[in-house]
């Protein structure tokens, strides 16, 4: 995910700002850049790939006096990771970087070029600079040109910008991604997007709170809040530990991408979706001529994710999908037609049992897909097309973002199939687009859920197992549900389809077997519910997953009434993710690293 830096003093600001990056590295990005204004003079400089790069830009940079700069790391949202996209951007005479999504920014920049505005990247925040210098001449208020700027935009940002006539000034706002300032003895101040880049530096800190905004000079912070108000800062003493900094107040780095999913997604979707048609301008439009059949490759969660694109590109596209593990595709010489399009599926893109599928579907000659988390990794430079599913860095080994974008990938590529095969109608398309709008609503987690499940957690500490049932999608989200909770609790837990159970599982229901059972009110609803009802009868203990009250059951878990079984599936999801967590917290487990686990296998 993206980070921003920026410093106000006399010390040397280019190291200040490259260290404060370095800090942010672990959150993952794909390009770098600063701008520094020193004795009226900018200069700037971005690199693509690592910070080494941009270090070895800045080797003879020297930044010795007073001076302001701005800093960021670039994580590929909008427009490929090359240097012309990497922040800071560029006006006339400013500099600015964002984190966030400027939803708005097509209509601002059709404006701006109409003006005669030149545009030279691909990004949403670009438009924020020519906006600023647009409004910059009509105002004879500098402060008043970047209010103006921020009331026009709409969406999520952090915000940094300087201007060349205001040597002594950084201007702010923020509005749903994270910034502080921080302060010390020797009136510094310094800006990042989480604390670790402060640690060392500063003493007190601001959070700002959602639509502040202002600027900082020398020997003022001004701050005004979402009426136009001034407001006095609150200063809170600075965290001293960087890793748990770098957890941004969350126990664990699984809860934390839990959180995330809300902005992952929301990255996912992001010029992705128009009003009635889904677009991946990544892909040749060709992709799919001659394309009879569709086979999926892929191991652990995102072979789940996987699953799930079966029975959407059935449905929605009417296309012949089948699925395999990776890592049995391999040895079974398996059948494979040119008429077949070859997807894999990897967070990492390094999986080796999938990396190597992927080299067999290109050497029989197929076409290939890959649909994976981190640009430039092994399988996306391999495969023919690329479709990036922009979740940010995953940390904990227990995978859960990533999960969410694959799966919101998939269910956006299964209508982009339709819309090009027609098999679903505009209206449909249409409809199921406004659906895929609301899905980041969809993820973001409750309080009061997060609470109840952790208390409910502690009556699921034992038992001799697990079994996470559900029907049609449902079954590889609970095949998922099972493997996040195996994989960090370490209590035996198996996926199963609903009505597979009385096929021999139900042999072990007793009150110590634990079914953990979906049921989407939108999905096969009284099918799944008898089969519940049958572990039931033979004294399973259950706890029902649903929007619909279930008397046969010994715990409930209540997700909102949804409009459509998929916005249920993800609500699910979060549940699923939170009960796995709270078990193993409180089994006293590593959540982010479990036992004999690795986060890239990249071994056979
Ligand atoms: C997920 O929680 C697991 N850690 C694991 O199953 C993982 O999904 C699998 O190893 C595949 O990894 P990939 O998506 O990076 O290829």
């Amino acid at each position: 995910m993206c980070g921003i830096v920026g410093y106000l003093g006399n010390k040397n600001s280019k190291e200040i700002l490259l260290g404060g990056l370095k800090e942010l590295e672990y959150r993952g990005y794909d390009s770098a850049g600063i701008a520094v204004l020193q004795e009226g003079e900018f200069n700037s400089f971005k690199a693509t790939g690592k910070l080494i790069n941009l270090e070895e830009k800045t080797k003879d940079f020297v930044t010795d006096k007073f001076s302001i700069g701005i800093g960021h790391t670039r994580w590929a949202t909008h427009g490929k990771p090359t240097e012309l996209n990497a922040h800071p951007h560029i006006g006339d005479a400013s500099y600015v970087v964002h984190n966030g999504i400027i939803e708005n920014y097509a209509a601002l920049k059709k404006d701006l070029i109409a003006e005669g505005v030149t545009f030279l990247s691909q990004t949403d925040t670009e438009v924020i600079v020519h906006q600023f210098e647009k409004n910059l001449k009509n105002t004879t208020s500098t402060f008043e040109a970047f209010k103006r700027t921020i009331d026009e935009l709409e969406g999520a940002y952090a915000i940094l910008l300087v201007t060349k006539g205001e040597k002594e000034t950084i201007f702010f706002a923020k509005n749903g991604s994270p910034m502080l300032i921080g302060i010390n003895a020797e009136n510094e101040k310094y800006f990042a997007s989480s604390d670790t880049p402060l640690i060392g530096h500063c003493t007190d800190v601001n959070y700002f709170e959602d639509c502040d905004y202002g600027y900082v000079t020398p020997d003022t912070f001004t701050i005004f809040n979402k009426d136009g108000k001034e407001k006095k800062p609150h200063f809170t003493k600075l965290l001293t530990n960087k890793l748990s900094a770098q957890k941004d107040g969350y126990r664990f780095f699984m809860e934390k991408e839990i959180y995330e999913q809300v902005d992952a997604i929301a990255n996912t979707l992001l010029g992705r979706l128009d009003d009635n048609e889904v677009l991946f301008d990544e892909l040749d439009s060709t992709l799919f001529e001659g394309i009879n059949e569709i086979k999926l490759c892929a191991c652990g969660t995102s072979y789940h994710s996987a699953l799930t694109a079966t029975y959407l590109f059935e449905r929605h596209a009417k296309m012949k999908t089948s699925i395999e593990v990776a890592s049995e595709f391999r040895y079974r010489n398996p059948i494979m037609h040119k008429d077949m399009l070859f997807i894999v599926i990897s967070q990492s893109g390094e999986t080796a049992d999938t990396l190597e599928t992927l080299k067999m579907a290109k050497e029989a000659g197929l076409k290939t897909l890959v649909i994976c988390n981190v640009d430039n990794s092994s399988m996306v430079r391999l495969a023919d097309s690329c479709i990036l599913t922009r979740a940010g860095v995953e940390k904990g080994v227990a995978s859960t973002k990533a999960f969410a974008t694959q799966v919101t990938i998939f269910w956006m590529l299964s209508l982009y199939l339709a819309q090009k095969k027609k098999s679903l109608s505009p209206q449909e398309i249409t409809k199921e687009i406004a659906l895929l709008r609301e899905v980041p609503a969809s993820v973001k987690v409750s309080n009061d859920m997060h609470e109840y499940i952790k208390r409910l957690s502690k009556r699921y500490l034992h038992g001799h197992g697990f079994f996470f049932i559900g029907r049609d999608v449902f079954y590889p989200l609970a095949l998922e549900g099972a493997l996040k909770l195996k994989e960090i609790s370490y209590l035996h837990a198996e996926g199963y389809p609903s009505g597979e159970m009385k096929h021999g599982p139900i042999a072990l229901a007793d009150p110590e077997l634990f079914t953990i059972a979906l049921l989407p009110q939108h999905l096969l609803y009284d099918k799944t519910k008898s089969n519940v009802e049958e572990l039931s009868a033979r004294d399973s203990t259950i706890c029902a997953i649903s929007s619909i009250d279930f008397d046969k059951a010994d715990d409930f878990i209540a997700i909102p009434t949804c409009k459509d079984y998929m916005l249920e599936f993800f609500e699910m999801m979060v549940a699923l993710q939170l009960l796995s967590l709270e078990i193993s917290v409180r089994l006293g487990n590593d959540v982010d690293m479990p036992r004999n686990l690795a986060k890239s296998v990249t071994v056979e």
